[in-house]
């Protein structure tokens, strides 16, 4: 669980207190879960404080936006300035910055298509989601509950609705003592975690589900398979069963939240030697160096936080 403090929320172009950040609670998006989202982290890197892949979030909260006809009243470039501005504002680090694209006056009526589309963006402390295991190894199982076919519930968009999907997977494993699920599609493929995707070693092979799988399409999936092919690993992208997920050399998790996680246990069944493998491990150190500025090669993927940004928006309190 992430505790979501935090100084200032940007909304719709004004710095608004913390404690003052709220929408009425007859909102379109908080009845019927038609909002989109985006996490995204700020990391310490030795020119400061810079932002992991921010332009591919934006262009994906602008794609998820697309998707559900929420066309934002902000440009591409006015997001992004508008995340580092809230960066600033917020003075935290690691960073987990979550903008938001919301319906927020009160309208009922789940056809509702006129409300203003609106634009927040908090950014609080980051901590490890999947706990003291993030590093270890995290056991999940396997979830009950499926996921819904992209036919039903575009998994390419980032949509809140999503997420009551994620939820029931969740709180299952959780009440069944685990860190987290790994949820099936509908045809029984491996789909992904809660808010993660799954990676699998066999043989010195690195093997995830492709974008025919009904999984959001991850910018930590997508780092992390250009990662691993410049360490020179062979990463196929294909349907994977069960049969391949259990009896892997190594599993792994990656998010943006999560980064790279390991999983030891996936319910009775261990995987490997219950601790990270070591391509695992060769992986999971390339990345803490590239979100650290460290892997010059990357650097095109850390957007600087410029540290006295002159504020484009007024303060509100
Ligand atoms: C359902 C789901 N899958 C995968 C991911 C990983 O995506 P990313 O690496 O872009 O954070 C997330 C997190 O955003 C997610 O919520």
């Amino acid at each position: 669980m992430m505790a979501a403090n935090g100084k200032k929320i940007w909304m719709d172009g004004r710095l608004v207190d913390f404690d003052n950040a709220y929408v009425h609670v007859l909102n379109h998006t908080i009845h019927y879960g038609v909002g989109v989202f985006e996490g995204i982290r700020g990391y310490s890197t030795p020119k400061g404080p810079a932002i992991f892949r921010l332009k591919e979030h934006v262009a994906r909260l602008i794609a998820s936006a697309h998707v559900y006809l929420m066309p934002i009243p902000f440009s591409a470039e006015q997001i992004e300035r508008a995340v580092l501005e809230t960066q600033t504002a917020n003075d935290v680090l690691p960073s987990y910055i979550r903008p938001l694209v919301y319906r927020g006056e009160p309208a009922l009526g789940v056809k509702n298509l006129k409300g203003k589309v609106s634009l927040a963006i908090a950014a609080i402390p980051a901590k490890k989601y999947l706990g003291a295991g993030s590093e270890t190894g995290v056991r999940a199982k396997i979830s009950p509950f499926r996921k819904p076919h992209s036919d039903a519930n575009p998994s390419f968009a980032k949509a809140c609705g999503n997420y009551i999907n994620s939820y029931l997977a969740g709180a299952d494993a959780t009440k069944d003592g685990y860190e987290e699920a790994i949820l099936l599609d509908q045809n029984g493929f491996v789909a992904e975690g809660t808010g993660e995707n799954v990676f699998l070693v066999r043989n010195g092979v690195v093997y995830t589900p492709g974008p025919e799988a009904d999984i959001l399409l991850g910018i930590t999936r997508d780092s992390v398979i250009q990662i691993a092919r410049d360490l020179g690993y062979t990463v196929v992208e294909k349907m994977l069963t069960v049969n391949e997920l259990l009896t892997a050399d190594e599993v792994f998790f990656t998010g943006t939240y999560a980064e790279i996680a390991p999983v030891k246990e996936i319910g009775h069944y261990a995987i490997g030697e219950r601790v990270p493998g070591p391509i695992t491990r060769d992986v999971m150190e390339t990345f803490s160096k590239v979100v650290h500025g460290e892997e010059p090669k990357y650097s095109k993927w850390l957007a600087p936080v410029p540290p006295l940004a002159a504020p484009t928006a007024r303060t509100r309190s």
